[in-house]
C-alpha cells in the first residue's frame, strides 16, 4: 500500500507538481523514468504560468517500518537553469515529510552530476557521503552515488527561508466575475484565507464572493458597522485578526491571504490589519492585488465615464456629513460619493442646488442579490450601506474636455 495520501497537486511559486498521467510517462523527461512500483508518488513538474510539462519527480523504495523513501527527478534541457528542480525537489519532499509522516528521504546523486548535487544542496538537503559504486551509468559501468539526506527533524531546525506573507486581496464589490486572474491565483496558494465578517454567523461580502473560488474561507470578526472612530470593538477586531494571522504563520502558513470588498488600498479593513501585523512580526511581507472599486462597477453598470481629457476625479467618503461633498463638487469635475447612506437626503438636496443631479447615477448593492441602479433623482428615502453615487463632470461636446 502507498505510504502517500492521494497526490495532490502542490504548488510553488514557478511549478505545480500534478499526478502523472500516460502522456508524461510517454514521453519522460530525459534521464529519468518514474518508478511504477505502487509504492511511490508521481508527479509532473510543470510550468506555474503555461501548465507544460518541464520533467518529473517522484518518491520511490518506500520503507514503511523505517519510515524512508528515495525521491529521484529530472527537468527537460530547455526548461533547466531556471530553479524549477529546487524548487520541486523542496515541495515534494516536505510533502513527504510533514504531510505523508515520513521521517526521512534520500536522494543518491551520481558523482559526476554537480548540477544535481548543487540542487539537493539548494533544496535543504545534506550531503552524508559516497555510496563507492552503487549506482550502473549510462554505458553500463558502475560509478559512485553521492547521498544525501533530508530528516523531518531537519526541517524543524532549518529557519524558514521565505519571510510569511501577508496578501490583502480586492474582490471588486460583489459580482464573481469581477475577480482578477491574480485573485483567484493566490486564494487557491495561500494556505490560509480570511474573510472579514460582521458576525460568526453571517456571511461575509467578500466571503460570498470568495466560495466561487475556494472554499477555505475562514472568518474573522471586524467591527464593520461601527461608527464614530477608533471605537474599542474596533481595535479589538483588528487586534483578534492580527492574532488569527500571527498564529497562522506560527503554524506554519506562508501565505496568509485577507479578501477584502473592491480594492484593498481604498477605505479597506485590510490596511488597519496590515499595519497590526507589522508590528508585531515585522519581517511579515505585506503585499495587496488590487481589486475593481465600487465606482468602477457602478460606472459600467450605468453607462457613465468617470473622467475624459483633463477631468479631475474626486471620491469622498461622506461618513462626516456633506460639507467634503459640496466642497468637492466645486473642487473637482467628477465626484464620487462612497458611505452616504445617512445623509442621502441632504446629497440630493446638495446636487439639486449645484444643478447637479439630472446627471447623477446611484447604484446599490452593485453585483449582489438586489442590485439597484438609477438616476440619482430616483432616490427615495433612506439608501443601503453598500451604496455609491457619481456625479459625472459636465461634458457638452465630443472631445470638449481634451486639453
Ligand atoms: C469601506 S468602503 C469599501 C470600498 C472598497 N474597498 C472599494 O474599493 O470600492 C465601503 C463603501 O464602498 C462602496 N461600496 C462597496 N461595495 C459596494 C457595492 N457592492 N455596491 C455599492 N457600493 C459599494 C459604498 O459606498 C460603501 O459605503
Amino acid at each position: 500500500m502507498s505510504a502517500f495520501s492521494e497526490p495532490v497537486p502542490l504548488e510553488g511559486e514557478r511549478v505545480v507538481l500534478r499526478p502523472l498521467t500516460a502522456d508524461d510517462t510517454a514521453a519522460p523527461a530525459e534521464g529519468h523514468l518514474p518508478q511504477r512500483d505502487g509504492t511511490g508518488a508521481h508527479f509532473a513538474v510543470t510550468d506555474r504560468d503555461s501548465g507544460t510539462p518541464a520533467g518529473t519527480i517522484d518518491l520511490s523504495r518506500v520503507d514503511a517500518s523505517r519510515q524512508t523513501c528515495e525521491v529521484g527527478f529530472a527537468i527537460r534541457p530547455s526548461w533547466r537553469g531556471r530553479g524549477f528542480a529546487t524548487e520541486a525537489l523542496t515541495l515534494v519532499s516536505q510533502w513527504a515529510l510533514r504531510a505523508c509522516g515520513l521521517h526521512r528521504v534520500e536522494l543518491r546523486a551520481p558523482g559526476t552530476d554537480h548540477a544535481c548535487q548543487r540542487v539537493a544542496e539548494k533544496a535543504g538537503f545534506r550531503r552524508e557521503g559516497v555510496a563507492r559504486g552503487a549506482g550502473r551509468g549510462p554505458d553500463g559501468r558502475p560509478h559512485d552515488q553521492v547521498v544525501f539526506g533530508l530528516l523531518r527533524t531537519d526541517l524543524d531546525d532549518t529557519p524558514r527561508a521565505d519571510p510569511p506573507r501577508l496578501v490583502g486581496l480586492g474582490v471588486g464589490p460583489g459580482d464573481p466575475e469581477l475577480v482578477t486572474a491574480k485573485a483567484v491565483r493566490i486564494l487557491g496558494e495561500a494556505d490560509v484565507v480570511l474573510v472579514p465578517v460582521m458576525a460568526l454567523d453571517e456571511e461575509g461580502r467578500a466571503e460570498s464572493v470568495v466560495r466561487t473560488y475556494t472554499g477555505k474561507a475562514e472568518r474573522v470578526v471586524f467591527a464593520l458597522n461601527d461608527r464614530g472612530g477608533v471605537t474599542g470593538r474596533r481595535a479589538a477586531a483588528w487586534d483578534g485578526a492580527a492574532d488569527r494571522v500571527l498564529r497562522a504563520f506560527a503554524d506554519g502558513a506562508r501565505t496568509v491571504a485577507f479578501a477584502t470588498i473592491g480594492d484593498p488600498n481604498v477605505y479597506s479593513t485590510f490596511t488597519y490589519l496590515a499595519q497590526t501585523v507589522r508590528e508585531r512580526r515585522p519581517d511579515t511581507v505585506v503585499e495587496t492585488v488590487p481589486g475593481i472599486t465600487a465606482m468602477q462597477d457602478l460606472a459600467a453598470r450605468s453607462g457613465t465615464v468617470l473622467a475624459e481629457g483633463a477631468e479631475s476625479v474626486g471620491l469622498v467618503p461622506l461618513t462626516g456629513g456633506v460639507a467634503a461633498f459640496r466642497d468637492a463638487l466645486d473642487a473637482c469635475d467628477t465626484v464620487v460619493a462612497y458611505k452616504f447612506g445617512s445623509v442621502a437626503d441632504e446629497v440630493i438636496g446638495t446636487l439639486k442646488d449645484a444643478g447637479r443631479l439630472d446627471d447623477a447615477v446611484y447604484g446599490a448593492r452593485l453585483g449582489l442579490p438586489g442590485e439597484d441602479v438609477r438616476p440619482a433623482r430616483d432616490i427615495g428615502g433612506p439608501v443601503p450601506y453598500l451604496s455609491t453615487l457619481i456625479v459625472p463632470g459636465r461634458r457638452t461636446t465630443r472631445g470638449g474636455k481634451i486639453v
